[in-house]
């Protein structure tokens, strides 16, 4: 099958980019973006790239390169899917806030509706790609709900996680560790699985592109996230040990790192992983587990979420006793918000509960950070519903310039590993505090001896 149409639904942080880079890579495939958020599309079309409603290092530039060429961003859903052979479904699978399994299933509502338009609009057989993170068996309520039309249309699903990490995602989009394709193993779900193929050949070698059946392939998404956050939360764990026994946990990682079977990718110790997938796709994994009655492996890996919150809230304890118990009316600036370098997304990033436990203290926090605007700040902050959102406001101040939002700091906290927070006159910022002045490094980035040098009181993460 020569594929020369294919949509997506859903212009995310995975839409978006993912999108982006097959349209640059396949000038003869054109690639439709759509989304029901008409702001968001207005955005992705701005005139002027760098206003594009992601940033991400290198995708304005592709974006620009792309669009209005073979790349194009919508909100007319049921044109793209009409005229689409493969339909990516790459919409947002957040956690259950109500009913049934709230606060650890996958809210699938997003994707029942994508399902239910397809069923609606298809006028041809079609190819539906799962590139949203879901749970195992999902591709069976698709297929149910695609063939429940009676039209006689042949619809094969297909489950192609994304596993793209924000900050890096064009550099990891352009060379993957692998690709992961899975089908029915029918002869036209082999087809179908052949013609993903063929578009990821584009650019990538074929002993990188997996294909395995659809469960195996939507079990390994879940399961490669709980992998990767067990280990941050494995080496955090080890933090709180070596700041009772004078090891330092960079130590221990770099040692451990060495053994090759170990690896020494992922174990930066921090104050707490974040990010949109990582806790939801584990208490997504906890919930399957129960379901299916298997309660051990459930609190296994419950264990990898309780071990991240207990880091935050021992982060913000920690600085509240160290600010002599009380942070009534101390300003504290926080360099950073993004739940990593690199990313505008907020989403469950630590600073958030830190922020809320601080105002909870009466603090005043200022923040900075290059890429997250206030308008985002007070919004994750209101999510919480701790206080109303006067409350919030009043309680937070924001700065473009980390130098002033450092004066008059009691304390600074490393929220987000920023490149630039490393380069700062750190001297100056030491001029313009309250002393003692207060470093808590919750990223481990500073030199300790400079900044003791300087006459800051530093505490990092594990040491
Ligand atoms: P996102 O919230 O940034 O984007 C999802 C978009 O889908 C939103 O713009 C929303 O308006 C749109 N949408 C919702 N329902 C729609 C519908 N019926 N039709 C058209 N558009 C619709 O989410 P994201 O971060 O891109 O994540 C999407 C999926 O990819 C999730 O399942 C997530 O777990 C997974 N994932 C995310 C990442 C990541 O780094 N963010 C990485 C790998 C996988
Ligand atoms: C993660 C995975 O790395 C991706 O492979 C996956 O596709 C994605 O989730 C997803 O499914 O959404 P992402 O959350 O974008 O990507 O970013 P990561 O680099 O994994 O960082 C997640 C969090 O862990 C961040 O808060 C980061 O600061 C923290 N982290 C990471 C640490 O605290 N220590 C580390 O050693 C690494």
């Amino acid at each position: 099958m020569k594929i020369t149409k294919i949509c997506c639904l859903g212009a995310g942080y995975v839409g978006g980019p993912t999108m982006a880079v097959i349209a640059q890579k396949c000038p003869h495939i054109q690639v439709t973006v759509v989304d029901l958020n008409e702001e968001r599309i207005l955005e992705w079309n701005d005139e002027d790239t760098n206003n594009i409603p992601i940033y991400e290092p290198g995708l304005s530039q592709i974006v620009g390169e792309s669009r209005g060429r073979n790349l194009f961003f919508s909100t007319e859903v049921d044109k793209a899917i009409d005229e689409a052979q493969i339909i990516f479904i790459s919409v947002n699978t957040p956690t259950k806030t109500y009913g049934k399994g709230k606060g650890m299933a996958a809210d699938l509502k997003h994707i029942e509706l994508c399902a239910r338009q397809i069923a609606k609009v298809a006028k041809d057989d079609k190819i539906v790609v799962e590139k949203s993170t879901l749970p195992v068996r999902t591709a069976e309520a698709i297929k149910s709900i695609l063939d429940s039309t009676g039209n006689g249309l042949k619809f094969q699903i297909l489950s192609n996680p994304e596993f793209l990490a924000e900050g890096s995602a064009i550099q990891d989009l352009l060379n993957p560790d692998r690709i992961l394709i899975g089908g029915d193993t029918s002869a036209e779900g082999e087809k179908a699985i052949q013609a993903l193929v063929d578009i990821y050949r584009n650019w990538v070698s074929p002993e990188k592109i997996l294909t395995t059946n659809v469960w195996s392939s939507e079990l390994s998404k879940l399961t490669a996230n709980a992998f990767l956050a067990q280990r941050i939360s494995s080496i955090n764990a080890m933090s709180e040990l070596c700041e009772k026994t004078g090891a330092d946990v960079n130590e221990v990682a770099k040692a451990i790192g060495m053994d090759s079977r170990i690896g020494s990718k992922f174990l930066r110790a921090s104050v707490g992983f974040g990010g949109s997938c990582f806790q939801k796709d584990i208490l997504n994994l906890v919930y399957i587990s129960k379901s299916y009655g298997l309660n051990e492996v459930a609190d296994y890996w419950e264990q990898v979420i309780i071990m991240n919150d207990h880091q935050k809230r021992r982060f913000s304890d920690n600085m509240l006793k160290t600010l002599y118990n009380t942070a009534a009316n101390k300003k504290i600036a926080f360099l950073g918000w993004a739940f990593k370098k690199d990313t505008n997304d907020t989403r469950e990033s630590a600073a958030i509960y830190v922020a809320d436990d601080l105002i909870n203290e009466k603090a005043k926090i200022v923040v900075y950070d290059p890429k997250v605007s206030r308008k985002k700040i007070l919004a994750d902050l209101d999510y919480l519903e701790t206080r109303t959102s006067e409350e919030n406001e009043n309680s937070v101040i924001t700065f473009d310039n980390p130098y002033l939002s450092c004066e008059k700091a009691h304390a600074i906290a490393i929220l987000t590993e920023w490149d630039e927070f490393v380069q700062y006159d750190w001297q100056r910022i030491y001029d313009n505090m309250e002393k003692p002045a207060f470093v808590f490094d919750g990223r481990n980035i500073l030199n300790k001896v400079e900044l003791e040098s300087i006459g800051f009181r530093y505490q990092g993460i594990g040491q």
